[in-house]
């Protein structure tokens, strides 16, 4: 079980595609909870660099996941619990976009605070 890291800690970073919010030495280490399948940041630092961003802000607490708008482009309940960032500037790498697509699965780049 990831802790929760504190929103003001340095080198927190938020994933391109499910906007949760880790520290770099976290993806690195476990990759991300939510789409690591896709991502594969998991012991490459670069990956990782590709993979998030520090452009986020809007930090929000998902207390309940399984209703979270983090859901949609996965329709599984099995997302983490944790911090998610709001606005997250940047696109995911081209690869993923492009497994994404082939799943089926519409990508947008969320620049933008989410309403609901
Ligand atoms: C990260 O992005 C850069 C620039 O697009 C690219 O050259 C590099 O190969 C990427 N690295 C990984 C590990 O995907
Ligand atoms: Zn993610």
């Amino acid at each position: 079980m990831a802790s929760i890291p504190t929103v003001k800690a340095k080198g927190l970073r938020a994933c391109l595609l499910c906007s949760i919010v880790l520290s770099q030495a976290d993806f690195v280490r476990n990759g991300c909870p939510n789409c690591e399948e896709l991502m594969q940041m998991k012991s490459s630092r670069d990956r990782t660099q590709n993979c998030t961003t520090t452009a986020f802000d809007g930090v929000i607490a998902v207390i309940d996941p399984e209703n979270s708008w983090v859901a949609r482009w996965q329709r599984t309940s099995k997302y983490a619990r944790g911090i998610y960032a709001a606005r997250v500037i940047g696109r995911v790498p081209a690869d993923v976009e492009a497994e994404l697509q082939s799943r089926g699965i519409k990508y947008r780049v969320r620049d933008e605070v989410d309403q609901d």
